[in-house]
Formats: structure tokens, sequence, C-alpha cells
């Protein structure tokens, strides 16, 4: 795990970078795109990058890393909806080249098994951006989840549901269930950045990087993933002992430029 700390400007550009070299490099590039407001402004400097550089998404397949339960297709609050609005809706990708589970279908569990295996068929995500709940959750991989779990139905934990309450009209309008890739399915992706921006994130940031591997704070799995690079600004990486460590990695050059 390579832990950078930085201005929140930096973290977008370091993250459209990493993004724009996968997307330029591959043939056929399998980017992992998450929800939530931290990498709206990655996406909206995705969506400059295409306007004003060309640069092109047309080859790029695009997977979903959660899904409300039983909100009416199209719903403004749905990810799906999220991801339309904000990302593909501006790049020159079709529709359907956003994979996620069918949340509207009979047979969920059956739906999940059939996203695993897309996102395996078309040969594993290269780059899973994610973000972090208060809690630690990863995806909707909220505190207790299973270290080894792939995509599968889970219940909000009540400090999601409260943090959520915000998109919707009152907390009572969240949904309590969820389809997520699960933990195993993310750390299958061959790089996972993490991102996080603020105060309320810096307790979860500090257990997720510097804490035990534990079920407890679900993102503490990426220590054991192979190519993991947490981007972070100075208010969420504040409860990080050895930040001073990280912030001379990034003066080097942070390795995810490998790729
Ligand atoms: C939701 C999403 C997560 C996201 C988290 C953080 O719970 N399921 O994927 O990482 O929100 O959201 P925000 O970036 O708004 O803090």
């Amino acid at each position: 795990m390579e832990t950078i700390v930085t201005t929140s400007r930096q973290q977008t550009l370091l993250v459209a970078d990493a993004i724009e070299h996968v997307v330029s490099a591959m043939p056929t590039p399998c980017i992992g795109v998450s929800t939530g407001s931290t990498p709206l402004p990655i996406y909206a400097e995705l969506v400059r990058r295409h306007l004003d550089e060309g640069l092109s998404f047309a080859n790029a397949h695009l997977f979903m890393l959660d899904e409300y339960l039983g909100l009416p297709e199209g719903h403004p609050q749905a990810y799906r909806t999220f991801l339309d609005e904000h990302l593909v809706g501006h790049l020159d990708i079709r529709a359907e080249r956003l994979h996620g589970p069918n949340v509207h279908a009979r047979d969920i569990p059956a739906e999940c098994a059939a996203y695993e295996r897309t996102i395996e068929s078309l040969g594993g995500i290269d780059l899973q951006v994610l973000g972090i709940g208060a809690d630690g959750h990863i995806g909707f991989n909220e505190p207790g989840s299973s270290l080894g779990s792939s995509t599968r139905i889970k219940t909000l934990a009540e400090l999601t549901i409260a943090d959520n309450a915000r998109f919707f009209t009152d907390a009572e309008s969240v949904p309590r269930h969820v389809v997520t890739q699960g933990i195993a399915t993310i750390r299958r992706a061959r790089h996972v950045i993490l991102i996080a921006t603020g105060a309320a994130k810096a307790a979860a940031i500090a257990a997720a990087c510097e804490g035990p591997v534990t079920t407890t704070c679900p993102a503490s799995a990426l220590q054991f993933h192979p190519h993991t690079t947490v981007i972070v600004d100075e208010e969420a990486g504040a409860n990080l002992r050895f930040s001073s460590y990280y912030k001379a990695t990034f003066d080097n050059k942070p390795t995810w430029q490998r790729i």
C-alpha cells in the first residue's frame, strides 16, 4: 500500500492521470468507478480532458462498485443515474459499457454472480477507483463484511444511512439494502486507488492504512493488495502516524506510474 498525502487538486490530477494512462495504454481498458462526492472533481477532470484534449473512452468498459436496491429505474439517487450524469453521459462510451448487476431483476444473487463473470470475461478490472465511508466501508462492504466476499446483497449500517441521507429527502428514504462488489472482488482489481478528503475520513484512513487488517475496517483488507495507492488530502491524512514518509514518497513520484 502506497499512501500519498497531498492537496485535493493534486489528488484529482493524480487519479485522472492514472485513469488516462490505463485508458490510453490498454486495448480494452476496464475501470472500476465509484460514487459519492469524493470522485466528482476527478470525473469533471476526465470529462474536460475528453472534451478539450480528445481523451477517448470508446474502447473502455466501466464497472459499477455498488448500487441501491429498491429504487425505481432512473431514480436521481440511483448510482447508475449518478454515473450517467457525472461521467458516462459526457464521454464517447456506449451506455451498455457501464456494467453493473441488474438490480431490477427478480433473482438478484444470480445477477451478482453474472456480474462477477462479466468482470472476469472482460479480463478483470485494471484500475479501481474507491472512496471510503466514515466507518471504513469500501463499496458498500460495511464493518463485519467478509474479507473474502464477492458481489452480493448487503444491508446498510446506520452510520452509512445517516451519511447518505443528505442525498435523499430524509434518512427514512435511504434504501436499506444494496448490491456491492465484494472485498475479494475489489482486491482482484490489478490497481486500486483509494481516495478520501476532509476530516470526517481521518479516522477511517488511519485505520485502513495503519490499523490491523480486520473486518471492523473493511478498507484495511487493501493492506494485503499488491498494488493499492491511497491518495488523501491533509485533513483526511491527519491521523496517519507516518505521513511525513508518505509526503517524501510523493515527492519522489508515486510508484503507480510504473503501471
Ligand atoms: C457511499 C458509496 C461508497 C463511497 C462512500 C463515500 O457509501 N457506496 O462507494 O465511497 O459513499 O462517499 P463520499 O465520497 O460522498 O464521502
